[in-house]
């Protein structure tokens, strides 16, 4: 987020001065995908390697900010200027009485935490386990408990990240060092499994030796053994939702588990633009806050510092703010 310096010539909706918050997919507003609600996957903004497969070295979907090039290559909001495609179509004006931090996440992991559970679209007392309790897992628990969840159930190794879940989100909560995770979730329901599981964890779970050795022998990125705890830890006819990100193959993927167990899986960037002026209006609303899983405020110049803390996970760091 920031405030706007200059426009382009055909900007219409925006002018200098505006503080804005700006939607990390980058959609041109006009073409097919944009017209479907799914702006991850527009056509115009990502020139170099957009297409239809998919590959893991091409034809990707929209360009985002401050991705690889394979997106965009675009720079991302991590500086003092950024440059905003199609700036008429993406960023929201922020009202002058919020502060920054009230609506900064609005950008990315609200809307992306909110995605999980909206996929998964609940009627009220499901049970949601969460993997993951990083800032994109803490902002799906917000998602969880405002959707009409029963019980929202935090998964993480780093019981502080734990105490912060519990803290900031009243969830209960599992750390996979200390219990079976998958058999504590069916206990917790009645034998069943949880309704509705959630991947916030994606390809960089904490790793044993036996993982990175079978990681190097089926060339695979990372692993997916989070999402295959979430296979086995969601109740038949369930729903996991994929927000982790993944960007390899995976040898042994458990087809039949899903195709026996009736799973519907949803999974992909989240499409930001289907719900940043909802959100808005709840953070307006006092419906939910956002800012209190902030751990640390630094000056853009110790952006260096600020991600081996996040690295790291020095300081009890959940998330970091960088102020230009
Ligand atoms: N889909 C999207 O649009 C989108 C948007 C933003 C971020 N993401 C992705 O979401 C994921 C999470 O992002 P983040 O910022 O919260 O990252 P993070 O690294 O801070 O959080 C991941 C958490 O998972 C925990 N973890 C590790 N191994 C685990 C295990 N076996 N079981 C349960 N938890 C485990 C870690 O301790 C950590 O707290 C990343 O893959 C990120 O790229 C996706």
């Amino acid at each position: 987020m920031g405030i706007v310096e200059e426009v382009g010539p055909s900007v219409k909706n925006l002018k200098k001065g505006d503080r804005v918050v700006v939607p990390f997919p980058i959609a041109c507003g006009q073409c097919f995908f944009c017209n479907h609600g799914a702006s991850p996957h527009c056509e115009n903004s990502n020139y170099e390697n957009y297409g239809p497969s998919g590959n893991v070295a091409d034809e990707k979907g929209a360009g985002l900010f401050g991705y690889t090039d394979l997106y965009g290559g675009y720079s991302g909001g991590q500086a003092e200027y950024v440059r905003v495609p199609y700036a008429d179509i993406s960023p929201r004006i922020v009202p002058d009485e919020m502060t920054d931090e009230q609506v900064l996440f609005l950008s990315d992991i609200f809307p992306t935490g909110w995605s999980a559970i909206d996929w998964a679209q609940l009627k009220g007392g499901e049970v949601v386990a969460i993997f993951g309790s990083g800032p994109v897992g803490l902002m799906a628990q917000k998602a969880a408990w405002i959707n009409g969840a029963s019980r929202v159930i935090a998964i993480d190794p780093l019981n502080y990240r734990l105490e912060k879940a519990k803290k900031v989100n009243k969830v209960d909560t599992l750390n996979p060092h200390e219990v079976d995770v998958v058999q504590a979730i069916r206990d917790m329901t009645g034998g069943r499994g949880a309704d509705v599981c959630v991947d916030a964890v994606g390809f960089e779970p904490e790793r044993n030796i036996l993982d990175k050795i079978k990681a190097t022998i089926n060339f695979e990125k990372g692993s997916m053994k989070v999402l295959d705890m979430a296979f086995e830890a969601v109740r038949r006819s369930g729903t996991v939702s994929i927000v982790g990100v993944y960007g390899s193959p995976y040898d042994n993927f458990p087809m039949f588990r899903i195709f026996d167990k009736g799973l519907t899986i949803k999974q992909g960037q989240a499409p930001v633009l289907n719900y940043v002026d909802k959100l808005f209006d709840l953070v307006k609303q006092d419906k939910v806050v956002l800012d209190d899983i902030i751990t640390h405020t630094l000056p853009l110049s110790e952006v260096a510092n600020g991600y081996k803390i996040f690295d790291n996970k020095e300081d009890d760091c959940v998330k970091v703010v960088l102020k230009p």
